[in-house]
């Protein structure tokens, strides 16, 4: 085909090793990895693969739940911009929609909190596992520990091609969720249970069963704190819920997985880090030193920087604005301060301007958190609860995708071969 002459949605590629061009379709902006395997030198040979070391630039699935541009700092779930969720709607509202699609009306959002309640009970010998933790346990450990045991306690949630049994283990996880992390807290705490109350809120009830009493500013903060936690497209522990749930692992073992992938501090775990980092900076007159050490390659600055994120992150603005808020509750966090001006210096210094780093999700979250009574070791999990509904919203995506299979990347082999086997005795 003479060049003029083809489609605009396509792109030639000429393998200079054969002299061959190759005519691909381009579809969203992207072509198949596997379009590349048809490049070969030889008749025998492979083909081309593409070589993408921490997923830089590979598209794994097509989704509908979440919207970044990161760029700009905008995040959207199904198609609602966050800070109109965060403002008008309560976390269960904005769980249903990531799950269903589309916001639910009166009738169907009671339906929904009448389901939640009803599966707001973990079993005993959930309890039990919990309980046989030290009190020096850290609780996202003990998180992800209850999450498999949930799996083998309900064998169950293993026939997830079945719409109606992965939807009770969707509404038991996210039911669940806050009544595991409220039995770690008080177990931690050396206090006994709070039963749940049925009748308040998600985040009310979460917040009862933790310090027995709910002051309504904290149960509003802390529902806006899951709603900007449920879901954030395809980052580390939502590949792994889609990565493990391609195995066709139950729920629960691949929920575990994410919540693992989570407690690492260069994701969920930032929160915490961010505190212990302002903490140890102790004033604001030791900022420049820090940031000196940080553009030294001496350390990360903890809460700045994203990989999709080349703006300000949106959560980050809104929870700096519900800082305020918590604040005239609980009385002022003093770490506030170091971090309004920790940003203030970083945002003017070419090092952070020339890379394009700004605030994340994580950096003013632990300051609230922190304000609220929980120990930086807490915060992972304050994550975890809301974000299990973009996990099994994900997994629930993954799983109807006809495109999807068993996740299973390839590598470049770069070993020796075919080595002369050396017997023990041999060996230097
Ligand atoms: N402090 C100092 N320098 C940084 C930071 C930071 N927080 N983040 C990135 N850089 C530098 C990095 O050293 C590199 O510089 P150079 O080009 O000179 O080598 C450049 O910026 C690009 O960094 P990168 O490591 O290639 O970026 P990435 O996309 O692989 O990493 C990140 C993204 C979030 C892991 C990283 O920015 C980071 O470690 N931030 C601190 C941890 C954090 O706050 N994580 C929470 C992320 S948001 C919530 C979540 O996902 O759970």
């Amino acid at each position: 085909m003479v060049p003029w002459a083809m489609p605009s949605n396509s792109i030639t590629i000429t393998d200079n090793r054969t002299g061959k061009s190759y005519e691909l379709p381009i579809e969203n902006e992207t072509i198949r990895a596997t379009d590349l395997r048809q490049m070969k030198e030889k008749p025998d040979d492979f083909g081309i693969m593409t070589y993408d070391p921490a997923y830089m630039n590979t598209a794994s699935c097509k989704s509908t739940i979440t919207f970044i541009d990161g760029d700009v700092g905008i995040l959207e779930y199904r198609g609602y911009p966050i800070d109109q969720l965060a403002e008008h709607c309560t976390f269960p509202e904005v769980a249903y929609l990531v799950l269903n699609g589309e916001l639910p009306n009166a009738v169907q959002l009671a339906g929904w909190n009448k389901e939640l309640a009803a599966q707001a009970s973990v079993p005993a010998d959930v309890t039990k596992i919990i309980s046989a933790f030290p009190r020096s346990a850290h609780p996202m450990g003990m998180f992800i520990s209850a999450m498999a045991a949930l799996g083998a306690l309900h064998p169950e949630s293993k026939n997830i091609s079945d719409a109606a049994n992965r939807h009770l283990q969707t509404v038991r996880v996210l039911a669940q969720a806050p009544l595991v992390a409220a039995a770690s807290f008080r177990h931690l705490a050396g206090e006994a249970p709070v039963s749940p109350d049925p009748s308040l809120s998600y985040a009310g009830n979460f917040l009862k069963m933790l310090f027995g009493k709910v002051n309504p500013v904290l149960e509003r903060a802390m529902d806006v704190l899951f709603t900007l936690h449920a879901d954030h497209e395809q980052n580390c522990s939502t590949s792994t819920m889609r990565m493990v749930g391609s195995s066709h692992a139950d729920p629960y073992s691949s929920v575990a997985a994410a919540a693992a992938a989570l407690y690492g501090p260069l994701h969920g775990g930032a929160n915490e880090a961010v505190l212990k980092m302002l903490a140890e900076i102790g004033s604001t007159a030791n900022i420049p030193g820090f940031i000196e050490q940080v553009k030294a390659g001496k350390g990360r600055l903890m809460g700045f920087g994203h990989r999709v994120y080349k703006n300000y992150d949106p959560r980050a603005r809104i929870i700096k604005r519900t800082a305020d808020e918590v604040f005239e509750v609980t009385g002022k966090n003093p770490l506030i301060d170091i971090a309004v001006e920790l940003e203030r210096i970083a945002l003017s210094d070419e090092y952070f301007i020339k890379r394009k780093l700004y605030p994340n999700v994580d950096f003013y979250s632990g300051i609230i958190y922190q304000a609220m009574g929980f120990a930086p070791e807490f915060f992972t999990v304050l994550f975890a609860i809301p974000r299990t509904i973009g996990w099994l919203s994900q997994w629930e995506e993954m799983l109807r995708d006809a495109d999807q299979k068993i996740a299973r990347p390839r590598q470049i082999y770069l070993g020796g071969r075919e080595r002369k086997f050396v017997p023990m005795a041999a060996r230097s």
